[in-house]
């Protein structure tokens, strides 16, 4: 169908409009399209109510506890206090994007299963999250590396022991080590 010349123009004016409110981001290494309204809202709530990926947790909304962390560009960030405007050209990985390239679990996930460490299971994808982070930047982390670098993940059921004890087990099994 052919346009008029003012059809074109009205119709290249919406398209552009259009444009401008998309934001894209990059999510588990897929380019993902959401709606800009210009504002600031925090990435968390993206990802849960207008994306479905309900792995990433919203706990205290302060960026006090944990449960809502992600990676940005490899670096642990609380998502509850991370507006999704400034993550354009970013990449951002959350707990469904951690499963290795094969589909197996990420060591992590092993080895917090095999340690039974969930109980009511909130905080855990902030946990596994912030532990991946370290095992990325230090493969052999000591009990006191880990005890430190998880120490600002709240767990209110108090599986801190189990938690300490899988993440020493993930940096085994990502070492080769079998326990
Ligand atoms: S929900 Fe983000 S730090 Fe608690
Ligand atoms: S397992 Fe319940 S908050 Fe950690």
């Amino acid at each position: 169908m052919e346009f008029s010349y003012p059809a074109k123009r009205i119709l290249g004016i919406l398209l552009v409009t259009e444009r401008e409110h998309i934001m894209e981001l990059s999510i588990n290494g897929t380019r993902v399209t959401i709606a800009d309204n210009g504002d600031s809202r925090p990435l968390v709530l993206v990802l849960r109510d207008e994306l479905n990926m309900t792995g990433t947790k919203f706990g205290c909304g302060a960026g006090i506890c944990g449960a809502c962390t992600v990676h940005v560009d490899g670096v642990a960030t609380r998502s509850c206090q991370t507006p999704v405007n400034q993550l354009v050209g970013k990449q951002i990985t959350t707990i469904e994007g951690l499963t290795l390239a094969d589909g197996t679990s990420h060591p992590l996930q092993q080895a917090f299963i095999e340690h039974q460490v969930p109980q009511c299971g909130w905080c855990m994808s902030g946990q596994i999250m912030t532990a991946a982070a370290l095992l990325n930047t230090n493969a052999n982390p000591t009990r006191d590396d880990i005890v430190t670098a998880m120490d600002s993940n709240y767990c209110r059921c108090g599986t801190y022991h189990r938690i300490r004890n899988a993440v020493a087990h993930a940096a085994s099994l990502k070492n080769g080590g079998t326990e």
